[in-house]
């Protein structure tokens, strides 16, 4: 641990967040991984070594939980070189049959957590005066049927990341939204066979990305190559944001 760069990955356990860690890991980093799933958080630390990945059973969002966070990772390794905030979960269906509840726990995670995780981190990284903040949005930003909840909360982390990158800018932190589109993991591995394939059809490469996809991408912004981009939301989604013959 001693030399390496500090990052924080939330949603770590599985799927895109378990590809950004291993990622990150070969790119020199330590890894605090920040999961609610403790049976495969541990299962991550085990894997991958204590040495390189540090699990946090943390409900991001719950104030008191994040703020416990930051106190012990600056009180273990002193500084926060990135976050990378890809906790997130769907709870679809139209809205005339969604509940006040899943609107509720779908805002709850991907837009209040992420900003309480930012929100932290601001504090020390303007101190430190350096950080990379990534946080995972979705394409799906840009609308997609029985989403409203989702779409609204991946719409409020662009917004965020912009905000963000106009406050933090001249403390020399840069914050971008990443969106990616169809992405083979545990979330979209639930969706039924039929929905999943008409998905794929719709796709411009007629694929689903991997979570490696997505990890390339993080690994580039919180690199030290990309110092003049802020504000930014890259799409990883094989040409579905372009919409043509959509
Ligand atoms: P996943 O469901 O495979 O993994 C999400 C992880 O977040 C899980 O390990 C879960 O335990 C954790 N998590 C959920 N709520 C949490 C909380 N309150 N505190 C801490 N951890 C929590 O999801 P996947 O597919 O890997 O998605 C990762 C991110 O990418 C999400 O933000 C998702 O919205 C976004 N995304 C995924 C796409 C896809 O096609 N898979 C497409 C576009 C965006």
């Amino acid at each position: 641990m001693i030399g390496k760069k500090i990052a924080i990955v939330t949603g770590a356990a599985k799927g895109i967040g378990k590809a950004i860690t291993k990622r990150l890991l070969s790119d020199g980093f330590f890894v605090v991984a920040v999961d609610t799933d403790i049976e495969e958080g541990q299962k991550l630390e085990n894997e991958l070594g204590r040495e390189f990945v540090e699990f946090q059973n943390v409900n991001i969002c719950d104030e008191q939980h994040v703020k416990t966070l930051f106190t012990s990772i600056i009180n273990n390794y002193k500084r926060i070189d990135a976050l990378v905030n890809n906790a997130g979960i769907i709870r679809d269906n139209m809205i005339w049959k969604m509940s006040v509840e899943d609107f509720d726990a779908v805002i709850n995670v991907n837009l209040k957590g992420t900003w309480l995780m930012c929100r932290e981190a601001a504090i020390i990284m303007k101190l430190q005066n350096f950080g990379k903040i990534v946080n995972i949005a979705s394409r799906a930003w840009l609308g997609n049927r029985g989403q409203s909840n989702y779409s609204a909360s991946k719409a409020g982390v662009v917004a965020l990341s912009r905000v963000l990158a106009l406050e933090l800018g001249k403390y020399n932190i840069s914050v971008n939204a990443v969106a990616p589109g169809l992405i083979d993991t545990p979330l979209t591995q639930k969706l039924e066979k039929e929905v999943l394939q008409k998905l794929i059809e719709a796709q411009p490469t007629k694929t689903m990305g991997q979570p490696s996809d997505v990890a390339n991408t993080v690994s580039f912004l919180v690199s030290d190559k990309t110092g003049f981009i802020t504000g930014q939301t890259i799409y990883v989604d094989g040409g579905k944001s372009i919409g043509a013959n959509m």
